[in-house]
């Protein structure tokens, strides 16, 4: 027994002894080293990936520096890059959210800073959506240092010649918490800073009006005149929140921009600001009122199925943070729109189309319970899944409004006999990847993790250069819920043990997506008529799948590519491997499919060989 005791007590010394340590040590500069993208910290923290966690404190608040350039030229755009609370944000740099700034404005990011392991980092996640992006670039260019690329790298599966758009990163922004010296010398918060051309400690830390030294020592240097890189960050230690009044504006020729131009709009600002929070409220206000009157009258449009729809406790919570994000539209705007939703703004039953404060975008009239789709959509965020951008209730009526994707349906495209579309092997295997993509996303990535439920092609949408996402999520539900309703996809879709079970799993989708592929190779739908009776196209593909001859049959005779010698090129090869994919999707036993993040890297090995045999047969 004393044995154990001392052993313990030995043990907390020992974290004492080594807490001291580090809670003394300021942060080192990083210089240049973050430039190189070839660091290692197998030995102890290194200054080119994040700052030091020092044990004075596991969190805090902490503000990060960022200069305004397209796309990031909102406080909306940068909230959502940064992963920064709107509210918070608009109210430290005395603006409103939906303010467009001029490029070259710096911003104040209000994070929280959490020491995870041996760094301090606040999270927030990137789609990269261009072919172009490195880890060095989304570093230096997108969050213009205020993450590493070694850092980048060593938080993200991905390998670095492995990227494509779409990918979606975790990203550690730079940020830290005051050491126990530097609070007992009265600093509350660390700033990010971005050093920029020319700067210099003196310059900066006159700026916000601390001493030279107290900037030096912060980034551990021995005098205030070491050199400083440009795109690397300097640590600010600061007695009060930094102030909107410190930040600059710069012309593109790096000239101060005039003061008086910024206030003179700063009204303009205020009055947005005020007018988009009374939006708010009032739309969580009417929120609350049609909540609390549903519930009441026990409305049976809230049952879906038998058992009664509950309201999530922290709904309304929800509501508050969704209602910062999503745009609240007023009835006249919709009706102005679609010209009191007019017939020919139709895009389909009920779904229309319209331009909305600038944009053209989609708006669906819903009578039914939205309260799912809006957490679920406002929550999430992925290139594969359709973006959400704000809502309207009028008379108990609600309106959805989404992006616009040009076109339309993947169903819809799959039957379209006029030539104008390329039709290729290359394009259905990007279309399965997004959809691919999106359903992964959906099953591993989000808190918590949600099944659709109802994939098919009326679902899958896409857009001008055809890239796909996931629509309609009225369906979907918690991974893991128990079966709410009985009613579950559409038929032809429907996996065929989920009837009995009565849980909720993302296999429930990988069967529907074993379809959807079934449908990108054959081009047929996903039931057929045969001799006056409906059957379903994945029980005649499982049952010819013997001999080569049947799958060359099966195969959308518009994928046939030939050779320019007339020959008609055999890609049964390839259209074999997606065949065995897609019927290894639609397994009987739920545990036989393959997991989403599985099928998604079979396709991009199929898409990898595409590219191949294309160079090579083009070269
Ligand atoms: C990193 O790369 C630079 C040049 O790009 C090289 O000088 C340096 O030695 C490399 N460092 C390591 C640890 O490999
Ligand atoms: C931030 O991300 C890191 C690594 O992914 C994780 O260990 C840490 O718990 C996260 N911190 C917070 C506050 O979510
Ligand atoms: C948020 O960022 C993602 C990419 O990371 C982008 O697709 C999405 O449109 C952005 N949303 C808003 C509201 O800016
Ligand atoms: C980092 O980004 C800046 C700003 O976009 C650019 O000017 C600079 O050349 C980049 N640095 C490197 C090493 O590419
Ligand atoms: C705190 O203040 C003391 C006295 O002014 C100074 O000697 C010391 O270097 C300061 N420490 C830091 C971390 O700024
Ligand atoms: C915010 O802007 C208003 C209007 O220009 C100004 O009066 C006020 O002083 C500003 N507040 C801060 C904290 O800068």
């Amino acid at each position: 027994m004393f044995i154990i005791m001392n052993k313990f007590l030995f043990a907390i010394l020992i974290i004492f002894a080594f807490s001291a340590s580090i809670s003394n040590a300021q942060q080192q500069y990083s210089g240049n080293s973050v430039m190189q993208c070839n660091n290692s910290d197998q030995t102890g923290p290194s200054p080119a990936f994040l700052y030091t966690c020092n044990l004075e404190k596991p969190s805090c608040k902490a503000f990060l520096m960022f200069r305004t350039k397209p796309p990031y030229l909102s406080l909306s755009s940068i909230s959502n890059l940064t992963f920064s609370d709107p509210t918070e944000l608009a109210r430290i740099n005395n603006i409103s959210t939906s303010t467009i700034l001029p490029i070259n404005t710096e911003v104040i990011i209000p994070v929280t800073c959490s020491c995870s392991g041996q760094y301090y980092q606040s999270n927030t996640s990137y789609i990269s959506n261009d072919n172009s992006e490195t880890y060095f670039t989304i570093a230096n260019e997108t969050y213009q240092g205020l993450t590493t690329c070694d850092a980048l790298m060593s938080q993200n599966p991905y390998s670095k010649f492995k990227l494509f758009p779409g990918l979606e990163f975790q990203v550690p922004l730079r940020c830290a918490c005051p050491t126990k010296e530097q609070v007992a010398n009265g600093t509350k918060f660390m700033f990010t800073y971005l050093i920029t051309w020319n700067d210099k400690v003196p310059l900066i830390s006159d700026r916000f009006n601390i001493s030279p030294m107290s900037v030096a020592m912060a980034n551990g240097f021995s005098d205030e005149n070491t050199e400083l890189y440009p795109f690397t960050t300097l640590l600010i230690p600061l007695p009060n929140e930094p102030l909107s009044s410190q930040m600059r504006s710069y012309q593109p020729t790096a000239t101060p921009y005039p003061k008086h131009k910024t206030s003179s709009y700063k009204w303009i600002y205020v009055g947005i600001g005020i007018g988009a929070s009374l939006a708010v409220f009032c739309f969580i206000f009417f929120l609350s009122v049609y909540y609390y009157r549903r519930k009441r009258t026990k409305d049976a449009s809230w049952k879906l199925g038998q058992k009664k729809q509950k309201l999530p406790k922290h709904f309304l919570d929800k509501v508050v943070r969704i209602g910062e994000l999503l745009k609240i539209y007023t009835y006249e705007e919709l009706k102005a729109a679609t010209d009191n939703f007019s017939p020919h703004k139709k895009l389909s039953n009920s779904v229309y189309r319209g331009i909305l404060r600038g944009k053209l975008l989609v708006i669906k009239k819903m009578s039914t319970n939205v309260s799912k789709e809006i957490k679920i959509l406002g929550n999430i965020n992925h290139f594969n899944l359709i973006s959400l951008y704000g809502v309207c209730e009028h008379e108990k009526v609600f309106y959805l409004v989404y992006e616009y994707l040009e076109e339309g349906s993947l169903k819809d495209w799959l039957h379209n006999e006029d030539g104008s579309h390329a039709q290729s092997w290359n394009q259905r295997v990007i279309i399965a990847l997004d959809v691919a993509n999106g359903l992964d996303y959906l099953h591993n990535f989000t808190d918590p993790a949600y099944v659709h439920k109802n994939i098919n092609t009326c679902n899958i949408l896409l857009n001008r250069d055809l890239r796909a996402k996931i629509a309609n999520f009225g369906l979907a539900r918690e991974n893991g819920n128990l079966n709410s309703t009985s009613f579950i996809g559409e038929k032809g879709y429907k996996d065929p043990e989920y009837i009995q079970s009565d849980e909720v799993t993302p296999k429930v989708d990988v069967y529907a997506f074993g379809v959807v592929l079934l449908e990108l190779i054959t081009g047929k739908d996903a039931v057929l008529m045969r001799d006056g009776e409906e059957v379903f196209l994945s029980e005649i593909v499982i049952s010819s799948m013997d001999g080569k001859d049947e799958i060359n049959d099966l195969i959308d005779p518009r994928l046939q590519v030939k050779h320019p010698l007339g020959y008609i090129i055999d890609r049964s090869e390839l259209a074999l491997r997606f065949l065995k994919l897609s019927v290894a999707c639609l397994a009987r036993e739920p545990a036989k499919r393959p997991h989403m993040a599985n099928v998604v890297s079979s396709l991009m090995k199929i898409q990898a060989d595409i590219d191949n045999s294309q160079s090579f047969s083009s070269g």
